[in-house]
């Protein structure tokens, strides 16, 4: 049992009782699983993206694919989903009632338009309803049904602008998100328009437009639907470094709200989204992983977290990473090279191999002793030894770079 304390967290005008939200998906798309999630003790959520009345959806199964390794078997999840299935007429009830059930719970609806009148009218029946946050789907990479067919809408600071001010027009005092996309040239461009139109803040980011990987005997790709597939967007842990650009870029160059969303998979990747700017955390691949309960891990997990680092509040972490990151030319170049401690060193000679042919050839071999040995003069310092250690033996000198990030299921 983990220590109680107080990690509510203010987002966007409303007092959340932690910063952990469900993100628009397939656990948001009935209202019977929100209203569990809910009383499991998640945040709030926001309702899968909704469409206007009549609006075809053409959903394919299965829309499901995964890589993995062998003891991480969902690294990455690859999904042909669209949108939800009910329509904005369905998607107000369900708030009405969530609001009435759970008034102390953030509840937010994701919506998708493909022209002026569907976008406003959207925003404007759940501002009605009583929804705490409109989030803009535009970057569903399945093609959206913004301005360009299969041109995801984010992908265009015009586009992005326009459409950010028809939503915040209608949505008028309701929040109004923005869920962009990281496959854009100019990130930072993206944020800008999404501020210039109005916006109250960016959901960074969703899913990654990819091709999840091809069966090299029958040569279909996955998900495969009777030998045919498409291309899927990524989801889960495998994304994460590309979230936390992301939100880091966005963090230090436009003063906006971020919601980080993208990868988190568990309370440790969200404090790393919070210190690079994100004021809450959501997400979907983990609970449709391991269900609605983790958020008590990731509850008990910042709980613990803030105590240890001394910190009053989540929103004490908030940005509190930026300052350490600078582009190349400002970092400062060490004189360092590796040291290896041999007596923990098992002797497998990988590091000896990767210096050798991926190095600067400066880990020798000691045949006799089984044993690599640094050549301080040739060592530059990369650190690509460390990055191959099994056993995590080698440092670099004067304790630069000496951790490695891991990623282990006790983390
Ligand atoms: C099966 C599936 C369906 C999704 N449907 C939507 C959707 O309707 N609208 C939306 O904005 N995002 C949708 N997403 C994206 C998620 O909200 C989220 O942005 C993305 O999965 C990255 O977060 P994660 O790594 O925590 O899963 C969907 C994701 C998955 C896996």
């Amino acid at each position: 049992m983990y220590k109680e304390r107080d990690i509510s967290i203010n987002f966007l005008g409303r007092n959340l009782d932690s910063p952990f939200i469900l993100s628009a998906s397939p656990s948001t798309d009935e209202v019977e699983m929100v209203a569990n999630a809910l009383r499991e003790g998640w945040a709030g959520a926001i309702l899968k993206t909704t469409s206007i009345s009549g609006q075809q959806v053409y959903l394919k199964n299965p829309m499901m694919s995964s890589f993995g390794t062998m003891s991480k078997k969902v690294f990455g999840l690859g999904n042909i989903d669209l949108i939800s299935k009910y329509h904005i007429e369905e998607i107000e009830e369900r708030v009405k009632y969530l609001k009435k059930e759970f008034p102390h719970k953030l509840i937010g609806a994701s919506i998708m338009g493909s022209k002026k009148e569907d976008w406003q009218t959207l925003a404007s029946r759940l501002r009605k309803a009583g929804a705490d946050i409109i989030e803009c789907s535009f970057s569903c990479p399945q093609g959206s049904m913004g301005e360009e067919p299969g041109k995801m809408l984010a992908q265009s600071v015009e586009a992005t602008e326009k459409v950010t001010a028809w939503v915040k027009e209608a949505a008028d005092k309701t929040p109004v998100l923005i869920k962009i996309t990281p496959q854009v040239t100019d990130i930072v461009e993206v944020a800008k328009a999404v501020k210039r139109g109005g916006a109250d803040g960016i959901t960074a980011s969703n899913t990654i437009p990819s091709l999840l990987s091809i069966n090299i005997k029958t040569l279909e790709p996955y998900p495969t639907i009777f030998g045919e597939g498409s291309y899927s967007g990524l989801s889960g842990f495998a994304i994460k470094p590309i979230t936390l650009r992301t939100i880091a870029e966005i963090a230090k160059n436009v003063d906006i709200t971020i919601s980080g969303n993208g990868g988190a998979y568990s309370w440790r990747d969200a404090v790393e989204f919070m210190s690079v700017g994100a004021t809450n955390v959501q997400f979907c691949t983990l609970p449709m992983h391991y269900g609605f309960r983790v958020i008590r891990d990731l509850k008990s997990g910042l709980m613990h977290y803030l105590e240890e680092q001394g910190f009053t509040s989540p929103s004490d972490i908030v940005g509190k990473a930026l300052s350490h990151i600078k582009s190349q030319e400002e970092l400062k170049n060490p004189e360092t090279h590796s040291q290896i401690d041999t007596e923990r060193c098992i002797g497998c000679g990988l590091c000896y191999i990767a210096c050798r042919d991926g190095g600067h050839t400066a880990i020798k071999w000691n045949e006799d002793e089984r044993r690599p040995k640094v050549d301080e003069d040739k060592c530059t310092g990369c650190a690509m030894c460390m990055q191959v250690c099994p056993v995590s033996v080698i440092k670099m000198e004067e304790k630069l770079n000496s951790e490695i990030y891991y990623y282990t299921e006790e983390r």
